[in-house]
């Protein structure tokens, strides 16, 4: 087994390892050192690993297995493998330009989500995520215990229902996305699971796919949630990665939350995706 070595990219979260060749399979020791890495410091990122789309998907099952993607139509011959891309002279917004953890409106979101990239901008195009074990260690104790005894309804609906946000800027986009009123489902879950591998209590929120309280109104549910989104992307809790072609950056969906920033126009910018399959949230 080679040896791993890490170095953190910031205070809060995100790690850069070095030590594995993803062009050959890894042992089921380096698999385990990997994702302990991931689950300790919620992401990282593996530079200079020339993308191959097998490796991509032949280290998603090491992981654990592919999860469900509904919504984006995968490659061709490669299910579960989707093209985050937007072209030089491409408009509209980017794919994930809002602070979210994957899918979290499924019964049983991704543990894992992995990011390749192909084609990078040469600035811009910088993915953020932040720490939402932080984020929940660092509320007053009376809103912790509030938070830990509430559900959150989750859906999919304000993203790509037949007239989400999506549906509405799909003019011109070369990312295949189908949209349909099937997002409007609605799926609850705990609004402080406890992590099945760290043991850790997580804040479980987020604004792209969080509707409300389970229970509670939209309306009595959106200061409260609001104030949560603010809290738990502070600067203080995020981690900023500057990206090179052929790097992977695997995360914990479970722990994070990420955000892909719009700030390269003019500009090519071409990923390749798959999720790791979870288990339901508990507490
Ligand atoms: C995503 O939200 O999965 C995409 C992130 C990115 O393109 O940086």
């Amino acid at each position: 087994m080679s040896a791993l070595t890490i170095d953190r990219i910031a205070g809060a979260l995100g790690a850069e390892l070095h030590g594995l060749d993803l062009t050959r399979e890894l042992t089921t020791g380096e698999v385990d050192a990997l994702y302990a890495a991931v689950v300790q410091h919620k992401v990282v990122f593996l530079r200079d690993q020339p993308y191959d789309i097998a490796h991509l998907e032949r280290l998603t099952v090491q992981l654990g297995g592919h999860g469900h993607t509904p919504f984006l139509e995968s490659i061709p011959e490669h299910p579960g493998v989707v093209k985050v891309v937007r072209e030089a002279d491409e408009g509209g917004f980017n794919f994930g330009g809002k602070w979210h953890s994957d899918w979290s409106f499924q019964p049983a979101p991704p543990a894992l989500t992995l990011l390749w990239s192909v084609e990078v901008p040469p600035t811009g195009g910088d993915t953020m995520w932040s720490n939402q074990e932080l984020a929940f260690d660092t509320l007053s104790d009376g809103l912790r215990t509030t938070l830990a005894e509430l559900d959150v309804v989750h859906s999919a609906g304000w993203a790509y229902s037949a007239d989400g946000i999506l549906a509405r800027t799909a003019k011109g986009r070369s990312m295949r996305i189908n949209t349909s009123d099937d997002a409007l489902a609605e799926q609850v879950h705990p609004c402080v699971p406890t992590h099945p591998d760290s043991g850790r209590q997580t804040l479980f929120v987020n604004p792209t796919y969080s509707v409300r309280f389970a229970g509670w109104s939209q309306a009595d549910s959106a200061p409260l949630l609001q104030h949560l989104y603010e809290h738990s992307t502070r600067d203080a809790f995020t981690c900023r990665f500057r990206w090179t072609a052929n790097t992977l950056a695997i995360w914990d969906n479970r722990s994070t939350q990420h955000n892909a920033l719009d700030d390269y126009r003019g500009h090519r910018r071409e990923l390749h995706r798959t999720t790791v399959s979870g288990l339901p949230p508990t507490r």
